[in-house]
């Protein structure tokens, strides 16, 4: 008998289910709110007809839109269709366009206008009569924050947040979810009040992704990463996106936010919670919330905070080849504006795997490069058997994760150079999606949406993850809100002076990807 075969305990990447078969929505319908912004027409919209493209949307399937403008069914099936042609991943079928379409329809009204969510009721129960939806309707938030509580309390009110007869009813909200703990907390009763937790879904799309979910295949499905994968052989983590485009045209939204809220607050610490979580027990729900919960409850600032975070705005520059301005020469921006364009900080999980090892966190807009990395950087080597002058070029092994653009794993190790001298200089040995595999990643809200509508529940951050990171976020807000003004740095360059600093005081530095 092969060694393995009498173990009998659970494969964890297994379930009952058969995964060859396609995951399919059953009958239900989505509400989008907010339906003419920018989410909807580049993100949610485009998903929508690529689901159906794949057949994984029920036949009868429909889309609801609700917004200001004043228009019919016909007025919103053209704007998801432009929508659609200009940012759906998946050919157009005209065949697969005709049936979606035949589903769309549009209630017009505002967030505190009662007869609008009647008229909403009305066009449901409908739908379930013509469409067969059966009851079962999600409805996305697509919508300023502010609105959040109002647009709750209006479903709640007209009873469309209530399910009958074992259907089911949910609600998706994007980010930001709160500015700090104590709006989060609230944010999080307003809408618990109105939906049980099982029923709200928490857009963080980055769990979304391909090689995001990746990171718990690579941990937990091999048995080569695991032995290294804690303090005795890793010296530090950086976990990194970066952006190069500005904020034109966003101010709206950004003034006030700020690159750490934005960012950190979500994407990135549930970035640090999947690389330094534990094994779960199985890979329900439940069991996978337990052990991001517990390590994000494990995880604090490294202090005193001064040293290790660091902010920055973005002063004019370049950005490839055409120069550019200043954040606060970007329209919309106040010209006292302290919002941050940049944001680093340094944690440590205060787990027994990861005692003393600091986890850097930066986010920017306007750096070198828009990338997205997680890089475990490895001790090096306790003892180095050659003269200093064949290893003058050999860095510290890394195993970078590559999150976006170009998806994959880089192992970085040093190897002999070719010649007659004993030299070692790094190497890397990479795995890329796009030639390891034929088929293409499914966009980030295809994937979300489609868990949503079939009650999925893993990929979306439950409250008490959401209030945990604000607890470890708020007191940097606090200390950056005392200082005023961010540094400057220049548009196009890796971030401000005080970043490379807050790493150079332990004799380290930020990868440049
Ligand atoms: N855009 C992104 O890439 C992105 C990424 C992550 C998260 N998000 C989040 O997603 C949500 C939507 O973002 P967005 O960029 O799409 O915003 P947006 O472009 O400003 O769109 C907001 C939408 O809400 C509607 N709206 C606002 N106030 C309303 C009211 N009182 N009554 C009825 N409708 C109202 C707007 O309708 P009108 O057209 O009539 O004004 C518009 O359709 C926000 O929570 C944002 O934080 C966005």
């Amino acid at each position: 008998m092969a060694s393995g075969a009498s173990r009998s305990h659970r494969n964890p990447l297994r379930d009952e289910r058969d995964k060859r078969l396609p995951r399919i929505a059953g009958p239900c319908s989505m509400v989008i709110f907010g339906v003419t912004g920018d989410l909807s027409r580049r993100k949610l919209m485009p998903a929508i007809y690529d689901l159906a493209n794949r057949g994984l949307l029920p036949s009868g399937f429909a889309l609801v839109g609700f917004a200001r403008r004043d228009w019919a069914d016909e007025d919103f099936a053209k704007i998801v269709y432009d929508a659609v042609r200009a940012n759906a991943r998946t050919p157009f079928r005209e065949d697969v366009w005709r049936e979606l379409s035949a589903g769309f329809r549009f209630v017009q009204g505002t967030f505190d206008d009662d007869d609008a969510f009647a008229r909403l009721a009305s066009t449901l129960t409908a739908l379930d009569e013509v469409r067969g939806t059966d009851g079962n309707h999600a409805f996305y938030l697509s919508i300023p924050p502010a609105a959040f509580p109002v647009v709750c309390d209006q479903l709640k009110r007209s009873e469309l947040a209530q399910p009958h007869d074992g259907r089911w009813r949910r609600v998706v909200i994007e980010k930001p979810f709160g500015h700090d703990l104590a709006s989060a907390r609230k944010l999080n009763a307003v809408v618990n009040s109105v939906f049980p937790e099982h029923s709200v879904f928490r857009i963080d799309h980055y769990l979304g992704k391909e090689t995001v979910q990746n990171i718990l295949a690579l941990r937990f499905a091999n048995q080569l990463f695991d032995p290294v994968w804690s303090a005795h052989y890793i010296d530090h983590v950086q976990i990194t996106m970066a952006e190069d485009i500005g904020l034109g045209g966003r101010a709206g939204y950004y003034d006030g936010i700020g690159a750490a809220r934005d960012v950190i607050q979500n994407h990135l610490l549930q970035l640090l919670a999947l690389v330094a979580m534990e094994e779960p027990v199985s890979f329900a729900p439940a069991e996978l919330q337990a052990e991001k919960i517990k390590v994000l409850s494990a995880t604090r600032n490294i202090a005193p905070l001064d040293e290790n975070s660091a902010r920055g705005q973005y002063g004019p520059g370049w950005q490839g080849n055409e120069k550019v301005c200043g954040l606060l020469e970007e329209e919309g921006f106040a010209k006292d504006s302290t919002t941050e364009t940049y944001a680093a900080i340094a944690l440590e999980v205060d787990t027994r795997r990861w005692a003393g090892v600091p986890f850097y966190l930066r986010t920017g807009k306007r750096l070198g490069r828009r990338v997205t990395e997680i890089a475990l950087v490895f001790k090096r080597a306790p003892h180095l058997p050659f003269d200093s002058t064949m290893t003058a070029e050999l860095g510290q092994n890394a195993l970078v994760i590559r999150v976006q653009p170009d998806e994959g794993v880089t192992l970085r190790f040093g190897s002999k150079v070719p010649g007659s001298s004993m030299e070692v200089r790094d190497v890397n040995m990479d795995f890329s999606y796009g030639e390891a595999f034929t088929e293409s990643s499914p966009e980030a809200y295809e994937r979300l949406i489609l868990d949503v509508l079939l009650g999925e529940p893993s990929l979306f951050p439950v409250n008490a993850e959401v209030e945990l990171s604000w607890q470890i976020l708020d007191p940097v807000l606090e200390a950056w809100a005392k200082k005023g003004t961010p540094e400057t740095y220049e548009s196009g360059t890796w971030g401000p002076a005080s970043a490379d600093e807050m790493l150079a005081r332990t004799g380290r530095s930020w990868r440049r990807p």
